[in-house]
């Protein structure tokens, strides 16, 4: 299996197009040890024939062409594409605008849960996606499934469980008090395997908590790829960018003694990126201390390009 970081960043990329505040004003001034990254999402392939989305960013038009894998074949009909199928593993703007890149009536299949489905489903301008030949198909928590496109399977199965997290913040209900009207579903992990050869990693680019039931489920795996959204839980406030915290927004950070640092340093879990990753983040600079106590801790900060063979 063929793991393709399309976007690294969260939501926003990285710089931020309205976004004067250190970091993306660094990368943008073209600062060394700085890299620009665009919004999260994967792509993933058993046969590098077939290539599934894990979400699909607001950036999809520019990754696809900045990545050949995803390119019509020179030698197919005049459509074609290898992508058979997206997976969203939450609502937010990041993970699902990137949908309506994919109108212009190619068949592929959408996954989500039914939450995530519901909030498609509720909005008419995702019917660009010809319905005749765009299957929604919702995925089921907990039970593993092929997925498949309008040709059959792919040789991918996923496996979804819901995280803890928060509704997309468009979505928020004030009235239901600190949760926000967020239920079950609203974000969810992904195991990812490889149909042909058993391998799997975890997708978690959304979670607020390693919570037991996560620790359990991920604990010995060959590859987690982690919500790397802040450094520290009050960065955007004190970088003066915003007045959220990480916790409000439905985000754990790297640090801290309830960061996802100390969380997963007891799992035995192999290989450890952290994607998803918001442009106040420190650790995005390469020669920072925060990026020397992610190393530290045996995790990689994931970039656009990167490429993990499972
Ligand atoms: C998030 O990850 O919290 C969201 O993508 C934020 C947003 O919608 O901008
Ligand atoms: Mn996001």
């Amino acid at each position: 299996m063929l793991i393709k970081v399309l976007g690294a960043a969260a939501g926003g990329g990285f710089p931020q197009w309205n976004c004067n505040g250190r970091m993306s004003a660094r990368v943008r001034r073209g600062e060394a040890g700085l890299k620009a990254r665009t919004q999260s999402s994967l792509t993933v392939s058993s046969n590098g024939r077939d290539w599934v989305l894990l979400n699909a960013s607001p950036d999809l038009r520019q990754q696809i062409n900045d990545t050949p894998e995803l390119w019509p074949a020179a030698d197919g009909p005049l459509r074609n594409s290898p992508i058979k199928a997206a997976v969203l593993t939450n609502g937010d703007v990041d993970h699902i605008i990137g949908l309506i890149n994919l109108r212009e009536g190619q068949p592929f299949s959408v996954y989500a849960s039914e939450r995530v489905m519901g909030t498609l489903n509720a909005n008419s301008v995702f019917n660009v996606l010809n319905p005749d030949k765009v299957q929604r198909i919702t995925l089921g928590l907990n039970t593993a499934t092929a997925l498949a496109g309008a040709d059959g399977d792919i040789g991918i199965t996923v496996e979804a469980f819901d995280v803890p997290g928060k509704v997309a913040l468009y979505l928020e209900d004030a009235s239901k008090g600190g949760s926000f009207g967020t239920q079950v579903g609203d974000t969810i992990g992904l195991k990812v395997t490889d149909s042909a050869t058993g391998k799997s990693f975890y997708y978690i680019p959304g979670c607020a908590d390693v919570d037991e039931a996560l620790a359990k489920r991920v604990r010995g795996a060959d590859l987690v790829m982690f919500d790397g959204t802040l450094y520290t839980d009050d960065e955007m406030v004190v970088q003066g960018l915003m007045p959220k915290t990480g916790a409000r927004m439905g985000h754990i950070s790297m640090s801290g003694a309830d960061g996802s640092i100390a969380a997963f340093a007891d799992l035995e879990v192999k290989r450890k990126v952290f994607v998803h990753i918001n442009n106040s983040n420190p650790a995005l600079d390469d020669n920072s201390p925060e990026r020397k106590a992610v190393e530290e801790a045996g995790w990689e900060v994931g970039f656009d390009g990167m490429e993990i063979r499972l």
